[in-house]
C-alpha cells in the first residue's frame, strides 16, 4: 500500500481523521493570524500592499494591514469592470413604485462617478462627513460608494427613524451633507422625509452646509435656498464626471453607523477600510458561498449593518449582482397583495444566495405555503437568517418549504460580519436547531461568568459570550470621536479581564455548537431592529404629564420582542380612569413615534403609581419583563417596594 504525505493541490480537500476542515481553517486563524489574514487579504486588489499584517501593539485596538493602500469603491466597482462590466450590479426592485431596473458594473460605476462628482461639488473630500437618509433606493447605494470612492466617511441612518433620533446622529456625525429624498414609502403609504430632515436639522446643534435630495416625485419638498439642492441637478452637471479613487490608508475609516447600548446616547460604530474589504471578501467566500456573476438577494435595509456588509459592499466585491428590494415581503411589483414576491424575484434574478431576518420568514409562514412551491427556487444555494433569535419552528417551516440549508448567524453592528455560523463555503457543518453554529475564523469566542469573569467551559454552562482580542478585521475600530467609551463600554464589563463583552448570555454545547439566549443589558429586539429601552424611555419621559418610566422587552410571536411601557403619571387621572389612562397611551404613543420613528413604539403603556426599584433606587427592569412574560422574577431580595411589581402582575394578568 502506498501513503501520499504531500500537500493537495486544494485545501479543502485536506481531511485528517482529528479535525474537519473547519477546525483546521478555523485553527489556523487562531494560531497563526497574521498569516491566516495576510491570505486572505489576497481576495481583494491593494494598491500598495500592507507592510505589516496586524498592530496589535495597544490592546484593545487592533489595526489591520498597516501600511496598505485601497479603496472599498474600487473594490466594489472598479476592479470588476475589467471582466463583467456589462454584467448585473445592481438590481432594483420597488413594489412601492411599481420599478425594475437593473445597473450594470459599467452603469453602476459612471452613476457613482456622478454622485462623488456632486458630492465634491458639495465641497466633500477625504475625511469629511456625509450622513445618508434614504429609502431603499438605488441613489442610497450610489451615495454609499460614492463616499467610499473619495475617501468620504459616510454615516447611514435607518430611513425609519424620525426627526428626534436623526437629530442626536446628525449632531454627533457632524456631516459636512445630509444626503436624503423626498420620501420613503412602506405598505403603499408614502413617508415624506424631507420634513423629518429639516426639523432634524433644527434641533441637531450642527448644521450640514448642504443637503442633496433625489425627488422621486412622492411627496413635496420645501427647498432651502443656498442649503438645498436636487441630485438631479447635480447629476446632469457632471454627468459624464470621471472621478477617480482616492487611494486610502488600510486603517483610515470607510463609516459610522449608529447603534444603541445601555444609555440613551446611541454610538457611532466605526470601521477601517482595509480590514472592513477583506472580511468581507473572506466572508462571501468562506460563510456565504457566494460567487462572482451571480446575485445575492438580502431583504434587510441599508440603515441596518446587515445592509451596509451584505447589500452593499460584500455582494459587490464579490463580483455578484446585489438585488435591492423596496417594499413588504407580501406586496405585489403591481401593489397587489403577493406573498410569493421573494420567490418570484429568486426565481426571476437566479439568486443563489439569501439573506433575511426570522422575523420576517414569520411574516410569510401565515402566507399561504403552495407559494414556496410556485416558482424555481433551484438557483438558491442557502438562506442565511440573522439578527434575532430563530425559532426552530420558523426554522423548521422554511427549511421544509425551501429544500435549501437555512443558515442561522449570530453577529452584531460591532462585528461588521457573523461571528458565530457554519462556514458554509468551507465545510457544509450540519446545523443544530436553535444554535447559530461555532465561532468563526479569527473569533476567538468565550463564555465567562458574569460576576466572577471565570471562564466556563464546561457544557451548557450559561454565562457572557465575549471575544477575546485582538479582534479579526472588520470589526469596529472604536466608538466614533471616543475612544474611551469603545473601552469602557466594551472592553471592562467583565471583571479582572479585557476581553469585548458582546451583552449576550450564551452556552455551548457537548459538540462547541453555541446557543443565544438574549441580552445581558437594556437593549431589546423588535422585528430584528435593535433598540434601546433607555432611548425610548428619554423619549417617554419628555410628556409633560410622564413623572418615571420603565420600557422592558417582552417577548412576541411575530416581532420576537415588543417594547412595554410603564409610566407613572404626574396627576393620577391616568391611574383612576379608563378613558383618560387610554388618552395618555395614544399622546405618549405619538411622542415616541414622532421622535425615535413608529418601530420604537411601545406595544401598550400601562400606568402605575410606582416602579419596582433597589434600595438603591436602580429599576427592576429584568423583575419587570420577567412579569410581563409571566416568568419567575427572580431574587428580589434588594427590592425596595414589593407592592410596585405586584401592581404590574396584576395589570399584566388583567389584560
Ligand atoms: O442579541 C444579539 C441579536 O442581535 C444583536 C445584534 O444586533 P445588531 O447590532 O442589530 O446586529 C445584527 C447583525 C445581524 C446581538 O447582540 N442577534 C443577532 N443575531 C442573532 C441574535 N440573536 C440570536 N441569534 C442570532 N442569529
Amino acid at each position: 500500500m502506498q501513503f501520499w504525505h504531500g500537500r493537495q493541490a486544494d485545501s479543502k480537500n485536506q481531511e485528517t481523521p482529528q479535525m474537519s476542515r473547519y477546525e483546521d481553517f478555523y485553527r489556523q486563524s487562531v494560531d497563526a493570524p497574521e498569516a491566516f489574514w495576510a491570505e486572505q487579504a489576497r481576495l481583494i486588489d491593494w494598491q500598495a500592499p500592507p507592510t505589516q499584517v496586524l498592530d496589535a501593539s495597544q490592546p484593545p485596538f487592533a489595526r489591520w494591514f498597516v501600511g496598505g493602500t485601497t479603496n472599498l469603491c474600487h473594490n466594489a466597482v472598479d476592479r470588476h469592470l475589467a471582466d463583467r462590466a456589462d454584467q448585473p450590479a445592481l438590481v432594483f426592485v420597488s413594489t412601492e413604485t411599481g420599478t425594475e431596473k437593473t445597473y450594470s458594473f459599467r452603469e453602476l460605476h459612471a452613476e457613482v462617478q456622478r454622485t462623488a462628482a456632486s458630492l465634491a461639488a458639495l465641497g466633500v473630500g477625504k475625511g469629511d462627513r456625509v450622513l445618508i437618509y434614504m429609502p431603499m433606493i438605488p441613489e442610497a447605494a450610489f451615495a454609499m460608494l460614492a463616499c467610499a470612492r473619495i475617501g468620504a466617511i459616510h454615516c447611514v441612518v435607518f430611513g425609519g427613524f424620525a426627526s428626534g433620533s436623526l437629530a442626536t446622529r446628525i449632531e454627533d456625525a457632524e456631516p459636512k451633507v445630509v444626503v436624503s429624498a423626498d420620501a420613503g414609502s412602506r405598505g403603499g403609504k408614502v413617508i415624506a422625509y424631507k420634513p423629518l430632515l429639516d426639523e432634524a436639522i433644527r434641533l441637531s446643534k450642527h448644521k450640514p452646509s448642504a443637503v442633496m435630495l433625489t425627488d422621486r416625485g412622492l411627496a413635496p419638498m420645501d427647498l432651502v435656498a443656498g442649503r438645498d439642492h436636487l441630485a438631479a441637478d447635480l447629476a446632469l452637471q457632471h454627468h459624464d464626471a470621471v472621478v477617480p479613487c482616492t487611494w486610502l490608508a488600510a486603517t483610515d475609516i470607510s463609516y459610522t453607523i449608529y447603534t444603541s447600548g445601555t444609555t440613551g446616547k446611541p454610538k457611532g460604530v466605526q470601521r477601517d477600510v482595509g480590514g472592513y474589504a477583506v472580511a468581507l471578501a473572506a466572508s462571501m467566500k468562506h460563510i456565504f458561498d457566494g460567487r462572482a456573476g451571480e446575485t445575492y438577494f438580502s431583504t434587510s435595509d441599508i440603515g441596518w449593518v446587515v445592509g451596509h456588509s451584505y447589500i452593499v459592499y460584500g455582494p459587490l466585491i464579490a463580483g455578484m449582482a446585489t438585488l435591492m428590494y423596496e417594499g413588504l415581503p407580501t406586496q405585489g411589483i403591481d401593489k397587489q397583495p403577493d406573498g410569493g414576491i421573494w420567490w418570484r424575484l429568486v426565481e426571476k434574478y437566479k439568486v443563489t444566495v439569501m439573506f433575511s431576518a426570522p422575523t420576517a420568514v414569520r411574516v410569510l409562514k401565515k402566507q399561504d405555503p403552495a407559494l414556496l412551491s410556485k416558482y424555481d427556487l433551484s438557483s438558491l444555494r442557502a438562506l442565511f437568517l440573522a439578527g434575532e433569535p430563530l425559532d426552530e419552528p420558523t426554522a423548521r417551516w422554511i427549511s421544509n418549504g425551501l429544500g435549501v440549508p437555512i443558515i442561522d448567524n449570530y453577529w452584531q453592528t460591532e462585528s461588521g460580519w457573523p461571528m458565530i455560523t457554519i462556514a458554509n463555503g468551507i465545510e457544509a457543518k450540519p446545523s443544530k436547531f436553535g444554535s447559530p453554529g461555532v465561532p468563526m475564523y479569527g473569533y476567538r469566542i468565550k463564555i465567562l461568568h458574569e460576576a466572577t469573569g471565570e471562564e466556563l467551559t464546561g457544557p451548557n454552562e450559561k454565562g457572557v459570550v465575549v471575544v477575546e482580542g485582538p479582534t479579526p478585521p472588520g470589526f469596529m475600530q472604536t466608538v466614533w470621536k471616543d475612544d474611551q467609551r469603545f473601552v469602557d463600554t466594551y472592553w471592562k464589563s467583565v471583571p479582572g479581564k479585557m476581553v469585548y463583552s458582546t451583552f449576550d448570555w450564551g452556552i455551548r454545547d457537548e459538540d462547541g455548537y453555541f446557543y443565544i439566549l438574549g441580552r445581558t443589558d437594556d437593549v431589546i429586539n423588535v422585528a430584528g431592529h435593535r433598540l434601546g429601552t433607555r432611548e425610548i424611555e428619554e423619549s417617554i419621559s419628555g410628556h409633560a404629564n410622564v413623572a418615571e418610566v420603565a420600557v422592558v422587552g417582552v417577548a412576541d410571536a411575530l416581532k420576537g420582542q415588543v417594547a412595554m411601557a410603564f409610566v407613572v403619571p404626574k396627576d393620577g387621572r391616568a391611574l383612576a380612569d379608563a378613558d383618560a389612562a387610554l388618552k395618555l397611551e395614544g399622546e405618549i404613543m405619538k411622542v415616541v413615534a414622532d421622535q425615535l420613528g413608529a418601530l420604537a413604539r411601545p406595544a401598550r403603556v400601562r400606568f402605575v403609581s410606582g416602579l419596582p426599584k433597589t434600595r438603591s433606587g436602580k429599576l427592576l427592569r429584568r423583575a419587570i419583563q420577567a412579569v410581563c412574560e409571566q416568568r419567575d422574577p427572580g431574587d428580589l431580595t434588594t427590592m425596595d417596594d414589593p407592592a410596585t411589581l405586584q401592581q404590574i402582575k396584576q395589570l399584566v394578568s388583567s389584560a
